[in-house]
């Protein structure tokens, strides 16, 4: 889906370049030119880059069943 479409910029493209990275949205418009024009889709591109961030943060190490068990004795 088009996210902003001054500058033709998909949700597609800002995953890959939060998941690469980036972190704000003045980075994300150095980047891609998202929201450099008229800035209609800063909020939209801004809950993108949450999302990909809160789903980023929830990568934990998951214990294997032998490291559970070692820490418990
Ligand atoms: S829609 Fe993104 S700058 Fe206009």
């Amino acid at each position: 889906m088009y996210v902003c479409l001054c500058n033709g910029v998909t949700d597609r493209e800002i995953r890959e370049v939060a998941a690469a990275g980036c972190r704000t949205l003045p980075e994300l418009t150095m980047r891609t030119g998202c929201g450099a024009t008229c800035g209609s889709c800063l909020d939209m591109a801004q809950q993108v880059l949450d999302e990909v961030h809160a789903a980023r943060a929830l990568d934990v190490p998951v214990l294997a069943p032998d490291d559970a068990l070692s820490r418990a004795a």
